[in-house]
Order: C-alpha cells, then sequence, then structure tokens
C-alpha cells in the first residue's frame, strides 16, 4: 500500500539530489554510465509523479559545478544523457504544462546540450502546470557568490544603494528562488549531506534521506517522502502552533 498523501497540505517547491547512480551500476557490474541511463529513467518517473500530485515546483540536481572534476568519459556520458532526456521528454513537458527551466553556469555546458535546452526552456516558459527545473552544472555557493557579484555591479553603476541591500535583494538575484524556498529536500543514495545543493532556498527545508539508489527510486518512494513532510512541523524559529481550543483560551486570560 502506497502511503497516505494529503493532497491539500502538499509542498509547494520539492528539491531532490539524485545520487546513487554510480554505485547502483557498479553494485551490478556495469559502467557508471549505465547508472546514468537508468537514472534518467527514474527522473521521469518522478517528474510525472509530482506533477499527477499537484508539486508545483521540482527542482532536480543533475550535475553540479563540483561533477566536472569527474573522469572525462563520464561527464560525457552525462552530458549526453541529458541531451537525449530533453530531447525524449520535450512532447511530455508541453502535454502536461510543464515549465522547464535550468539554474546554474549553464554557459558551461556543451553546445549539444543548450541548443535544444534554450529552446526547449523559451517554449515552455508560458506554462503553468508546475516549474521543473535542473540545476546543471550548479552549486549553492557559486549562485551565492555570483548573486553578490550582480549586486556589486549595480551599487558600482550607481544603481543600487548598499544600505537597501537586505536578504530580499539577494534571493531576488538567485534564479533558484525565482520558484520559493524549499519546502521538502530529498536526497537518495543513503548519503546524509547538501553536497552544495541549494544553499540558501534549503534553510528552512525539511530533510528526507532515502537509503535508496537513484535508479531504483520510484513513485511510491516519492509518495513516502511527502507524507514524512507531512508528519513534521514547521517552526520558523517560532514556538508551536497551539490548537484552536487552547489559543482561543489563552486569549482570553
Ligand atoms: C548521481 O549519482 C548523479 C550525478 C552526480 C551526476 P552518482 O554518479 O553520484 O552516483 P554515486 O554516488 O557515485 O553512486
Ligand atoms: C551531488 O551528488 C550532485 C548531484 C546529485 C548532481 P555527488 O555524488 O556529486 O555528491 P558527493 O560527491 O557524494 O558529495
Ligand atoms: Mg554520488
Amino acid at each position: 500500500m502506497p502511503p497516505l498523501v494529503d493532497l491539500r497540505r502538499l509542498p509547494k517547491h520539492v528539491a531532490i539530489i539524485m545520487d546513487g547512480n554510480g554505485r547502483w551500476a557498479t553494485q551490478i557490474g556495469r559502467d557508471r554510465s549505465d547508472g546514468h541511463r537508468a537514472g534518467s529513467d527514474t527522473v521521469r518517473t518522478v517528474v510525472r509523479t509530482a506533477r499527477r500530485l499537484g508539486v508545483e515546483a521540482l527542482t532536480l540536481f543533475a550535475f553540479s559545478e563540483q561533477n566536472w572534476q569527474r573522469p572525462a568519459p563520464e561527464v560525457t556520458a552525462l552530458m549526453a544523457l541529458l541531451r537525449d532526456f530533453l530531447v525524449r521528454e520535450r512532447e511530455e513537458l508541453l502535454e502536461n504544462g510543464i515549465k522547464l527551466r535550468a539554474v546554474g553556469r549553464t554557459d558551461k555546458l556543451p553546445p549539444a546540450v543548450r541548443e535544444v535546452l534554450e529552446p526547449l526552456a523559451a517554449e515552455t516558459a508560458e506554462l503553468e502546470g508546475m516549474t521543473l527545473t535542473l540545476a546543471l552544472s550548479y552549486g549553492g555557493r557559486e549562485e551565492i557568490v555570483d548573486a553578490a557579484r550582480r549586486l556589486a555591479e549595480r551599487v558600482g553603476r550607481g544603481e543600487l544603494d548598499p544600505a537597501a541591500g537586505d536578504e530580499h535583494g539577494l534571493e531576488a538575484a538567485m534564479p533558484s528562488l525565482d520558484v520559493g524556498p524549499v519546502d521538502l529536500l530529498i536526497r537518495t543514495g543513503g548519503e546524509q549531506r547538501i553536497s552544495n545543493f541549494l544553499l540558501w532556498g534549503a534553510a528552512y527545508a525539511e530533510l528526507h534521506f532515502s537509503p535508496r539508489l537513484w535508479p531504483e527510486f520510484d513513485a511510491e518512494c516519492f509518495y513516502e517522502a511527502i507524507a514524512s513532510y507531512q508528519r513534521r512541523e514547521r517552526r520558523f524559529g517560532r514556538v508551536a502552533q497551539l490548537p484552536k481550543s487552547e489559543a482561543s483560551a489563552a486569549d482570553a486570560e
């Protein structure tokens, strides 16, 4: 039985660190790139599941700024798979009203990827069913640095008063925050770390670590993550919400 999910209390923004492709492949004596290929099928399943449930924003960590340091054949295979994924999923994204965008230092991606990514982002820009953000050549620290640099440049040009600078200004300069802060952050593959993902946006995210390797993560695992989120109480530094009856008794005192 899949866990029960309350559709009225869905996390608005779910972010996923899709980890464990390499270990999955190695375990069965295959090449790491086979793991990435299997992982791209999981992406399709999870995007579909999130869309059907009614999640507003899904952000997937597909390639980190640090992943460029992997062996060249693995990077090449990942880029080829990314291109294939974008070509293959185009129709499904359009049919389901999914807006696709990318965050990260995407100017570093090979032209073969950019030439399918950029038109697809433009083609889906007005769709409102769900926003699917791919974090590509992405790092949380790098995003903060890039945002700070942009603000400093505006100060330098006299367009911005540094005294007016606050966290909202910095947030507005970070594209990953366009869909709001992360409500639920899932990491598969058993590691319990953030690995430089959405450092700013995940400040108050609920964390869910799944032991499943990404190619084995399925719709039921996704429901379980949401059900776990719904069992938590988010306090944002405040105190627990009193139940209504107690709150009104407290008011009357
Ligand atoms: C995640 O799987 C995919 C990317 C980082 C691109 P890994 O390739 O990190 O798989 P493991 O962690 O080595 O098993
Ligand atoms: C994080 O996974 C990056 C992606 C899932 C794209 P890594 O496998 O690169 O992270 P570490 O090296 O285990 O921290
Ligand atoms: Mg990994």
